[in-house]
């Protein structure tokens, strides 16, 4: 996977391995991680720890998350459960992660979560806490989810783009594909937008959502 990120122009990556705190501890998932990335070696891409949480009361039993977030910035990628209704525990865990542990949570993959998309209205306060919102590339090349994700990025409700690649064969990298999708059909200035982005997370800085618009 790296490889294809390489062979794709990625010249950084985050790793973003699943932790779910009902099922292992945080100090097995942050030792499995590290033999991880040290098992990887001369990818020809840089490579940043981080995670995707599956947001669980458990996540609030420790007192310090940061290993967590990406590299040593404040930005964790959370996931929220499959329901068909929105569960409005969903935002008193990510207020949680705000407030109490000062933490910028992205919300992976937004076209996933079906409460979401019906209510922009969920979309908006998410944002209006202070989250990022992610859609994975494959939904942008995908027929089904396509032209949602695309009406989205215009509307500026998405400020990041990422591969959620799990393997080489059903699950892999594809960048090349979305971008030019994406500069198709929304324009040049949502893929610099999205770079910027991808770039101030890693490193920390603050990205300024203001240039969103609304959505009619
Ligand atoms: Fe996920």
């Amino acid at each position: 996977m790296t490889k294809s990120l390489a062979e794709q122009g990625i010249i950084t990556a985050v790793c973003t391995p699943h932790f779910n705190p009902a099922e292992v501890s945080m100090e097995d998932f942050l030792k499995a991680r590290e033999g991880a990335v040290q098992s990887i070696q001369n990818s020809g891409v840089k490579l940043i720890p981080g995670s995707e949480i599956f947001l669980h009361e458990y996540l609030f039993h420790y007192k310090d998350i940061s290993p967590l977030c990406i590299g040593d910035t404040r930005y964790l990628l959370i996931e929220f459960p499959i329901n068909k209704t929105w569960d409005t525990k969903n935002e008193f865990y990510v207020r949680q992660l705000i407030n109490y542990y000062g933490i910028i949570p992205i919300i992976a993959h937004i076209e996933r979560y079906k409460p979401i998309l019906k209510n922009t209205g969920i979309l908006k306060r998410l944002r209006d806490m202070g989250c990022l919102i992610q859609t994975n590339t494959s939904s942008v090349i995908e027929k089904r989810t396509s032209r949602l994700v695309i009406k989205y990025l215009q509307a500026g409700y998405i400020d990041l783009l990422g591969s959620d690649c799990h393997n080489m064969t059903t699950r892999p990298p594809c960048f090349t594909k979305a971008l030019k999708e994406i500069k198709r059909k929304a324009g040049l200035d949502i893929i610099t937008r999205l770079e910027v982005n991808s770039e101030r997370v890693i490193t920390g800085e603050y990205i300024n959502k203001s240039t969103g618009y609304i959505l009619d």
